[in-house]
Parts: structure tokens; C-alpha cells; sequence
């Protein structure tokens, strides 16, 4: 589907679902109306909550554990908003066993977390850290003896710093760096480990680590983002590659982040400045592990990328993976802009538009999920779509041991009828994982934004289910 289409077709969903007064009678809406049951989704659908060992595991020295960008990051002073750091997080590391526990009373199938990369080999290549991997048994056999499943992430943004002093992304031999790490844990897991995701999210990390500055490891500039870009998507394709050599079984996926993004007007300016940004925030991993390729038809200046490239590398950077993860928080209205060179676009921020926000200043807009949705099903290449993350932040207090977080509870409804309406209309959508199972450390912006339906008291460690986790509980109990 060309860019245009897309465009067309992401405008004539929202003037059908939202203005036209004949809606109901194609009887579309009505699934947005009623309660909500599990069943609807089939016996088949995956449910689960995902994770992040930054965000969670702590013990960032502990048992032989190699620093990673993050710990550097987080204890560099001015980086982290509110100057906290992610050195004890949620205290995952030594309390994983009541978390699951927890898990399990709340009726999750399935946990979704990462490996550390510098737990397991603490200087990201050569000695490897028995202790990390040992970490990792006790975490996996905790989930199996509670008969949840465990879904691994590879790569969630904590690189080795030594490989960062090397270079990092923008070093080219970090795609063998990361096969020898996958190479490692899947033969070591294979055997308990059936569902694996390569990376999670490569344009956040790229773009917010090597272009913009805001997440680790700090760096800026155009061409960096783009060195470390090229090398990302040819060790996302590479990784892939080893998983299945080494356990053909395996079920395989990455997870890409995307935002449904609409034009300030039809008009061709910002239509423009629209394809541009999508073409970035959207299409850029995921067309090029589809095998279509670097978006550079929808934003031609890419092409500065080649000088990263060798030959070969075109046809390198496909993998047939056995699912995409989508993940999907808000979506992005945005306009042209005569100030910003080369992408020549601007967000129209969320507050010149009225509209409300959750405590990150993102949209709350849950039919952004329906529409990413018909969007990864209309590429013909994929066939099995798992929503790896979908939640929100709200302020949340805790009052006699309750937190009534009603708006959290209401997206998430509102989000599971969107993806309901998208799966009747026969989109793959066949999993949906909240983010997140815990509040936790959430990058940049310390421990205030709370993403969980459990509380964490960040002082005592101690939890408390919020009225999301419960009614999540009675939801999947059913
Ligand atoms: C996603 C990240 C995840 C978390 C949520 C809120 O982009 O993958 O770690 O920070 O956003």
C-alpha cells in the first residue's frame, strides 16, 4: 500500500467512526458499547503483562553484573528528571518469586521480561557471568512452576557500556557482538524458553540515544542516529537468524513501537510532513525487516544512510519472523514546518489540541491501536500480530491500602474493544500484553510516572494491586 493510501485510508476510518451517524447501523461500533468478556478473543488469545530488567531488576552491581548504558545514564547527574536512578528499581532481582506469585493470583498466562545483557556477559562479549544466567534459570523456572509462560526480550535497551565505550550501535561489529550474546542465552534457554522477541522497540532507543540525546547513551546527531540505525535493523535481522539456527522451533518475534500518525489537514504540505515522520516512527525496522527495504520513498533524505551500508546488506536486513510485536500508546497529529530542516515537520502537541493526556503528555487515543492495527495487516507479509505493550500512566494514590485508578482501567477497556473491533474485521491480532505488571523505573523520567496495575511503594517495596490489576484479574478469570 502506497504512503498516500495509507493516509486516505487512516482519514476515512476515523470520518467512519467518529462522525458518521450511520455507524452503528454497519454495526461496527456496537463491540465499542459492550462489556467486555475474554472469551470474545477465543480460546487461543495470548494474554500477559511485559517488562524490562532496567526497569525493574535492580541489584545493578550485584553477583558479577557488568555496568550497562543505563547505569552509567541514570547516575550521571541532570539526565534523569526527577535525579532518581535505576540502581535498586523494583528490587525484581531479589523479589521475583512474590512477583510472580502475585502474577499467578492474578490469573496472567503469560510474563513477558528481558534479559540483561551485561548480567550475562558483564563486558557484553568474551567471560560470561554464570551467576546472571543463573539469575535468569531461577526467574524462568519461578514462571514455569506457576504455570506461567515466559516470553523473553533480548534486547531492551540496556547495552554493556564496555561495548558503548567501543562505540556502541554506531560500532558496525555490534552485530556480532549481540549474535554471540543471542547465541549464548538461546542455547542455554532453548530448552525452557520457547517464545523469544529479538529487540524491543529500536526506534526509541536509536532515536532517543543516539539522535536526540534524551535516553542512553546520551548522543546526538543525524548521522550517529543513523550509523546506529543501520547496524540495529542488520542485528535485529542477524539475531533472528541465530534464534531459529539454533532452535528451529522457536517462536520468534520484535517488537516495534508506532503511533498512529495523522496530518493536521488534508492538505499536502502536512500530508507530506506526515509520510515523513511515519516513514521514521513507523515504518523504518519494521519495512526493512518485512524485506521492503528502507522507507525512502515516503522521506528520500534517509538515503544518507547508504554511506553506512555495504554491499550485501540490503537483503541482510530481512527475517521472516513468526510474529510482530505491536506496541501502542498515543497517537501523533503533525503538521509542516518550515523550522525543523530536513524532516521539515512538527508535532501539534496534545495541549494546543485540548484533548486529554496521561501523566507522559501523550493523547488518550484508543483507537490509535485499531488503526496501527489495519495498518500492519495491510502488509501482506504479516501474518500473526501480538500487542506487546499497551497501557498507560496516571497519578495514582494510595488510600487504605486501595489505588482506584479508574482511568487506567477505562483505557485499558477502551483499547481491548478497539483491538476486538480490529480482530472481528479479521486482522491477526492473536495476544495482548499490559504494560505494565509493576510500577517501575521509567527511563528518563525516574520512578513518577506509574505505568502498573500493581502500586509500588518505591520506599518499602511493598505492592498493592490497583482496581486495573483486579478488574485485569476478574477479566481473565472469566
Ligand atoms: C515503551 C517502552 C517501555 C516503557 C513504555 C512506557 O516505549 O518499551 O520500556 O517505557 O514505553
Amino acid at each position: 500500500m502506497k504512503r498516500r493510501d495509507f493516509i486516505k485510508s487512516g482519514l476515512a476510518f476515523t470520518v467512519i467512526n467518529t462522525l458518521s451517524p450511520w455507524s452503528h447501523l454497519i454495526g461496527k461500533e456496537k463491540i465499542l458499547n459492550e462489556e467486555l468478556r475474554r472469551s470474545d478473543f477465543g480460546a487461543d488469545f495470548l494474554w500477559g503483562v511485559a517488562t524490562a530488567a532496567y526497569q525493574i531488576e535492580g541489584a545493578y552491581q550485584e553477583d558479577g553484573k557488568g555496568a550497562s548504558i543505563w547505569d552509567t545514564f541514570s547516575n550521571t547527574k541532570g539526565k534523569i528528571k526527577t535525579g532518581e536512578n535505576g540502581n535498586i528499581a523494583t528490587d525484581f532481582y531479589h523479589l521475583y518469586e512474590q512477583d510472580l506469585d502475585l502474577l499467578k493470583q492474578l490469573n496472567i498466562p503469560i510474563f513477558r521480561f528481558s534479559f540483561s545483557w551485561s548480567r550475562i556477559l558483564p563486558k557484553g562479549t568474551g567471560e560470561i557471568n554464570k551467576k546472571g544466567l543463573d539469575f535468569y534459570h531461577r526467574v524462568v523456572d519461578a514462571c514455569i512452576a506457576r504455570g506461567i509462560e515466559p516470553w523473553v526480550t533480548l534486547y531492551h535497551w540496556d547495552l554493556p557500556q564496555a561495548l558503548e565505550d567501543k562505540g556502541g550501535w554506531t560500532n558496525r561489529e555490534v552485530i556480532q557482538w549481540f549474535k554471540e550474546y543471542v547465541t549464548i542465552c538461546v542455547k542455554e534457554f532453548k530448552g525452557k524458553v520457547k517464545n523469544w522477541m529479538i529487540m524491543n522497540e529500536p526506534t526509541a532507543f536509536t532515536a532517543l540515544g543516539y539522535m536526540l540525546g534524551i535516553h542512553a547513551p546520551g548522543k546526538k546527531g543525524v548521522d550517529k542516529f543513523l550509523k546506529a540505525s543501520h547496524h540495529t535493523a542488520m542485528a535485529l535481522a542477524e539475531g533472528g537468524r541465530t534464534i531459529r539456527e539454533i532452535f528451529p522451533d522457536a517462536n520468534i518475534g520484535s517488537t516495534f513501537s508506532c503511533s498512529y500518525i495523522e496530518p493536521f489537514k488534508p492538505k499536502k504540505k502536512h500530508q507530506k510532513s506526515a509520510a515523513r515522520i511515519e516513514a521514521v516512527m513507523n515504518k523504518f525496522y519494521l519495512e526493512a525487516v518485512l524485506g521492503r527495504g528502507y522507507p525512502f520513498k515516503d522521506f528520500p533524505a534517509l538515503k544518507r544512510i547508504k554511506k553506512f551500508m555495504k554491499p550485501g546488506d540490503e537483503e541482510m536486513l530481512k527475517f521472516d519472523l513468526n510474529f510482530v510485536g505491536l506496541q501502542n500508546y498515543t497517537r501523533e497529529v503533525v503538521k509542516y514546518s518550515l523550522f525543523k530542516p530536513v524532516i521539515w515537520a512538527n508535532q501539534v502537541k496534545p495541549e494546543k489540541r485540548g484533548v486529554e493526556t496521561t501523566e507522559m503528555g501523550w493523547e488518550v487515543y484508543p483507537e490509535s491501536v485499531y488503526k496501527m492495527l489495519k495498518i500492519y495487516a495491510s502488509y501482506p507479509e504479516i501474518k500473526n500480530i501480538i500487542i506487546t505493550e499497551s497501557g498507560s500512566s496516571f497519578p495514582d494514590t494510595l488510600e487504605n491500602g486501595r489505588v482506584k485508578d479508574d482511568k487506567r482501567k477505562k483505557y485499558l477497556q477502551d483499547v481491548l474493544k478497539q483491538v476486538l473491533k480490529a480482530k472481528k474485521e479479521g486482522v491477526p491480532v492473536n495476544g495482548y500484553f499490559i504494560w505494565t505488571f509493576t510500577d517501575n523505573f521509567e527511563w528518563a523520567e525516574g520512578f513518577k510516572p506509574r505505568f502498573g496495575i500493581v502500586y509500588v511503594d518505591f520506599k518499602t517495596q511493598k505492592r498493592y494491586v490497583k482496581d486495573s490489576g483486579k478488574w485485569f484479574a476478574e477479566f481473565l478469570s472469566k
